[in-house]
């Protein structure tokens, strides 16, 4: 781990942190008082800083602004009951970090750096991270290409970033999601397993015309034949059909969610039957219409579990069961919350505890 001494921290003369009550403000508008950085060029991880979170003078050339080379990770730290600051599974998200890194042909962020930074910085900003039930501090760490230059090709330099902000629910409500069969999200061969920024950019115009026709979010369907379900938004998806536990196998296509493992992890400690493979769009109405799909929800960080009440496929609407009916998803949701706050044993070894 990179000693606290080789990060140069300069501390803000001024925290925001009294201004705000950080157990009630929008997800994602409001940043902690630090940022943290690291400098990649010849070749190397060159420096790494500190400091106040605030606007910087950059170049409109960078070709992460032309081309697309960034790739960004959602995580989140959290208040333990007993006062203590813990981060779930950190070093899952560094991992995806650098899986997305290698496919953008960008360089790998080292643990000393991505944790030594994200440490730091977390003990800095402590006092941000909320103490209520749902609130957590979410962490957007993400690395960018820096070049000043027009031309496709390979960024040599980098810029690897972390900056927080408290975060309540991200939904408020169960969700209703618009099957798509028209866009793709991902293809085979293509970067729908890795957190690049572009994926997020092509979703947004399609995930647009459903939110007109009154849905919050699309599944995506596979490319080529628009039968089987993939995922939704920034959400793994999860059906749970006569007592199993179905969902989409992990591809080239599917981004491998870490909120999703976790789900898994605890439904086979339960004893439940689980299924990851192909889950076509005929199985789910089928399951409708016989009264067996007795849950659908989308798992992920921002949102944790999100419950789906209506599904739009094919110009009809499917309304699923209620959600006080949902034992598994129910469970799963207060387990992790209760993980993540220390109140149960985590058996996993999940938290990571700060310092
Ligand atoms: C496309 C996509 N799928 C799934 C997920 C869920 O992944 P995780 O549980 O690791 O947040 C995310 C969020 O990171 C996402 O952006």
């Amino acid at each position: 781990m990179i000693a606290s001494a080789d990060i140069a921290i300069k501390k803000t003369t001024h925290s925001r942190v009294s201004e705000q009550d950080v157990n009630n403000v929008p997800f994602g508008k409001c940043f902690s008082d630090h940022m943290f950085v690291a400098e990649y060029a010849n070749g190397k991880w060159e420096k790494c800083y500190i400091t106040p979170y605030a606007d910087v003078p950059m170049s409109y050339a960078i070709s992460a602004l032309h081309y697309g080379q960034a790739i960004f990770e959602g995580m989140k730290a959290y208040k333990m009951e007993n006062g203590e600051t813990a981060l779930f599974r950190p070093l899952e998200n560094m991992n995806r970090l650098n899986k997305s890194a290698v496919r953008m042909a960008m360089p790998e962020v080292p643990e000393d750096i991505f944790m030594g930074g994200l440490l730091e910085l977390l003990r800095l900003d402590e006092k941000w991270i909320p103490t209520s039930e749902t609130g957590s501090l979410y962490i957007r760490p993400f690395l960018i290409a820096t070049d000043e230059a027009i031309g496709v090709k390979a960024s040599d330099t980098y810029k690897f970033i972390i900056i927080t902000c408290p975060a309540g629910k991200y939904y408020t409500e169960p969700i209703k999601v618009l099957v798509e069969t028209n866009y793709i999200r991902a293809v085979e061969g293509g970067i729908g397993f890795v957190k690049a920024a572009g994926n997020y950019g092509r979703s947004l115009y399609p995930t647009k015309l459903a939110q007109q026709k009154g849905y919050q979010q699309v599944i995506w369907t596979d490319a080529k034949t628009h039968s089987y379900v993939e995922e939704s938004g920034t959400m793994n998806l999860m059906f749970v059909i006569d007592n199993t536990v179905i969902t989409p196998s992990t591809s080239d296509t599917i981004l491998s969610g870490i909120t999703r493992d976790s789900v898994l992890k605890l439904a086979r400690d339960w004893g439940m039957k689980v299924e990851e493979r192909k889950v076509s769009l005929k199985e789910i109405v089928e399951a409708h219409e016989k009264g067996t799909l007795q849950e659908a929800f989308g798992v992920g960080t921002a949102a944790t579990i999100a419950h789906i009440v209506g599904i739009g496929f094919e110009g009809k609407d499917y309304a699923l069961p209620p959600v006080e009916d949902r034992k598994f998803s129910t469970k799963i949701d207060e387990t992790l919350r209760n993980i993540r706050k220390g109140k149960v044993e985590d058996k996993f070894n999940w938290m990571y505890k700060v310092h």
